[in-house]
């Protein structure tokens, strides 16, 4: 009997103590999640990105994931240049594993003419724009190629972009960097190693802009006019000044994002068959893009 009284007492013991501290816990987490560290309200960000069949797809998109994956609140917008999209670049997305949309955007026959300059990339992004005018009631987008190298503090500066803010590229052209001159701090005309009589001579690696700004321009697109891309595009968010531009990477005095070029390399050999059918090789096959 004794035994039985104690057992009860600390078997009341046991789910008292048990019940108070899960109150406890349930408090600590409601206190929590009322009120959210400044980090998780950031304004978020927009990242579109061109892309299109090659031997260097997935190295390039797995390279330029893992940077995206150091930066909160963003989406990355992938969009293919192609007629469907590609499950090898479907399970890339899903293993670098931050939130995306895959979308497709060919570029019209009309372009793909040999032997002429194309607008690469232009058909992605206007997809994008177009997804974002859908989707998107705030926050910043930015384009980015997936064959350029980012610093992903240019990430957290260009977040806060109020209409369009603008910063160095390096590695374009002779010159080794485009940006725009500053002076006194102001834009006092831009450094590029080829002008082509626009009014905007940056690369696409080098502006972001406000979504709201975008939304309040229902026309603004990207031009299929190959070296006009960028000029185009900003000309058509018209009207704004080179004095509501800001200035980011340290008032363009710090190169934050680069374009680089990746080798072009050529397809890999078909795989032996006969000689390999019962080895790895049949299987590390699959994930070989050969045009
Ligand atoms: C440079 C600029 O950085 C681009 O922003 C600009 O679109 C391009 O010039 C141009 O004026 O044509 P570049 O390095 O020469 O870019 O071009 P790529 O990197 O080959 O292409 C730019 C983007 O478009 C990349 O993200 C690429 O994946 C994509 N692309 C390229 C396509 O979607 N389709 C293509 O046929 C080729
Ligand atoms: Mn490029």
């Amino acid at each position: 009997m004794a035994i039985a009284r104690s057992f009860k007492m600390y078997l009341t013991i046991f789910i008292a103590t048990t019940c108070f501290y899960m109150v406890l816990y349930q408090y600590h987490i409601s206190k929590g999640n009322s009120v959210l560290p400044a980090e998780e309200i950031k304004p978020p960000l927009y990242i579109i990105t061109p892309t299109y069949r090659r031997p260097e797809q997935l190295a390039e998109l797995t390279r330029l994931g893992y940077t995206l994956k150091h930066v909160a609140n963003l989406l990355w917008l992938v969009i293919e240049d192609a007629n469907k999209t590609s499950d090898l670049v479907s399970k890339t997305l899903n293993r670098i594993g931050i939130p995306y949309e895959y979308l497709i955007a060919p570029m019209p026959e009309e372009y793909k003419k040999k032997n002429k300059a194309k607008p690469r990339g232009v058909s992605n992004r206007n997809r994008g724009l177009d997804w974002l005018r859908e989707n998107a009631t705030e926050g910043v987008f930015y384009f980015a190629d997936d064959d350029n190298t980012y610093d992903i503090s240019i990430f957290e500066q260009m977040r806060y972009t109020k209409k369009v803010s603008m910063w160095p590229v390096g590695l374009v052209t002779k010159l080794g960097i485009s940006s725009p001159i500053i002076r006194n701090g102001k834009i006092d005309g831009f450094y590029d190693g080829w002008i082509g009589g626009r009014k905007y001579p940056v690369d696409m690696a080098g502006f972001a802009v406000n979504v709201k700004f975008l939304l309040e321009r229902p026309k603004a697109k990207m031009p299929f006019k190959p070296g006009y891309e960028e000029d185009g595009f900003l000309k058509s968010l018209a009207p704004f000044n080179n004095t509501d531009i800001e200035l980011l990477a340290s008032e363009c005095t710090e190169i934050l994002t680069w374009h680089t070029q990746t080798k072009k390399n050529p397809p890999a050999q078909i795989l032996n068959m006969t000689k390999f059918h019962h080895t790895n090789l049949v299987k590390l096959d699959v994930s070989l893009i050969r045009t």
